[in-house]
C-alpha cells in the first residue's frame, strides 16, 4: 500500500531498519525480486557502485530495451525512466525519487513544442533524449549525444530539421555537419553554468591538461575542448589518452567512475560562473540515495506509468533511434 505521505513527497521516506547494510540488502533484494538496477554517470558514486550497469543515456536506453529483469530501478533522472517504461510496457520501472527531473526536459513543454512544430511544416523533429514522452511524441527520431551527429548525418543534407530542446547541443551538431536545423531555445541548468575563464585559469595552471566537454555546453567551453561527447565518450577518451591530467566540463558525478578506471590520472571538475564551489552538481541526480533506492524496491513504488495514447506514438521516434544505432554500430 502506498501511503498518502510518500505520494505527495514523491519517495518513499520509511525510515531504515536499524544496522542494515544497505548495499548487500538492496543486492538481495534484486536477486529476490529478479531486478536489475541501472544508474547514470551523474548519481553518487555510492548509487554508481550498487547498480548492475552504469551508462550514459543511449546506454541506458539500450540496456532497458535487452533486459531480461521484471523491475528496472532507474537511477537517474525521470525521462530515463520513461524511456524505459515506454520500451518495456509490461515490465515495472522504479525511480527512486519522482522529484528528480530534468531542467532541460522542462524546459520544452509537450504542448509549446507541439505548436512549434506545427509552425515548421515539413521538417523532420529530431529530438534529444532528455525531454518528456508527451515531448517524444511528436518527435520523429529521438537522439542523445552519442548518437545525435550521426543520426542527423542518415537523414539527406537538404532535409529540413527541427532540433530541440538544447540550443547548445543543437549547434553543435549544427556547426559539425553543416546543417542549418531550427533550434529550440532551450539549456541545462548545470552545463550552461560552465565558466569559460575559470577553465582558462586552470589550464594556465595545468597546462598539459586535456579539456573534456559534454556538449550541452555553451559554445565558447566547446571551443575550448580536446574532447566534446557525452559521458560514456569523454569517460572513453579519459581512459584511453596518454594525458595524466584532465579538466572535466560536465556533471561532476562522472569523476567517481573516471578515477576508477584510472587512479593514477588527476581529474579536475570544471567550476562554474557563480564560484559558489568547485564543481557543478545536477540536483536532481543527486536526489537518488541507497536509502530511497532500498524503500523503492522494498515497496515497488515509485514506479513510472504512461499513458497509452503517448507511449504508442513515444515509442515510435525511440524505436528508430536505436535501429539507426544499432545499424551504424554506435
Ligand atoms: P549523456 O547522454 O551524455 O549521458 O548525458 C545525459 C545528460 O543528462 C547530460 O546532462
Ligand atoms: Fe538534465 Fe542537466 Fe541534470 Fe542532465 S545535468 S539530467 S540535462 S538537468
Amino acid at each position: 500500500m502506498v501511503d498518502n505521505k510518500w505520494k505527495e513527497k514523491g519517495y518513499v521516506d520509511e525510515p531504515l531498519p536499524q544496522n542494515v547494510d544497505l548495499k548487500s540488502e538492496i543486492r538481495q533484494m534484486c536477486h529476490e525480486k529478479n531486478a536489475v538496477i541501472m544508474a547514470h554517470y551523474y548519481t553518487e558514486g555510492v548509487v554508481q557502485d550498487v547498480a548492475d550497469f552504469v551508462g550514459d543515456s543511449l546506454a541506458l536506453a539500450q540496456k532497458a530495451a535487452q533486459t531480461d529483469a521484471d523491475i528496472i530501478v532507474m537511477c537517474g533522472v525521470h525521462f530515463m525512466g520513461e524511456t524505459a517504461k515506454i520500451l518495456c510496457p509490461s515490465k515495472k520501472v522504479i525511480v527512486p525519487d519522482l522529484n528528480a527531473t530534468c531542467s532541460l526536459a522542462e524546459s520544452c513543454p509537450a504542448e509549446d513544442f507541439a505548436r512549434f512544430v506545427a509552425d515548421h511544416p515539413g521538417h523532420t523533429v529530431i529530438s534529444y533524449v532528455n525531454t518528456t514522452a508527451a515531448t517524444k511524441a511528436v518527435t520523429d527520431v529521438v537522439v542523445t549525444s552519442s548518437n545525435a551527429r550521426q543520426i542527423v548525418e542518415s537523414f539527406p543534407k537538404d532535409t529540413p530539421m527541427i532540433f530541440g530542446p538544447d540550443r547548445n547541443l543543437g549547434n553543435y551538431i549544427n556547426s559539425i555537419t553543416g546543417r542549418s536545423m531550427v533550434l529550440w531555445d532551450g539549456c541545462c541548468h548545470v552545463h550552461e553554468k560552465f565558466s569559460l575563464e575559470k577553465i582558462l585559469e586552470l589550464k594556465k595552471q595545468h597546462p598539459d591538461a586535456k579539456v573534456l566537454v559534454h556538449p550541452e555546453c555553451k559554445g565558447a567551453v566547446v571551443k575550448l575542448a580536446d574532447k566534446v561527447g557525452s559521458t560514456a565518450a569523454l569517460l572513453k577518451y579519459s581512459i584511453e589518452d596518454s594525458a595524466q591530467t584532465f579538466i572535466v566540463a560536465t556533471e561532476s558525478g562522472i569523476l567517481h567512475e573516471m578515477k576508477k578506471a584510472c587512479p593514477q590520472k588527476t581529474f579536475i571538475p570544471a567550476p562554474p560562473e557563480d564560484g559558489s564551489c568547485a564543481c557543478n552538481e545536477c540536483n536532481y541526480m543527486k536526489l537518488v540515495t541507497l536509502q530511497k533506492i532500498y524503500n523503492s524496491l522494498k515497496h515497488e513504488w515509485p514506479s513510472i506509468e504512461v499513458d497509452a495514447e503517448v507511449a504508442k506514438k513515444a515509442v515510435v521516434s525511440i524505436e528508430r533511434m536505436l535501429e539507426i544505432s544499432e545499424k551504424l554500430g554506435i
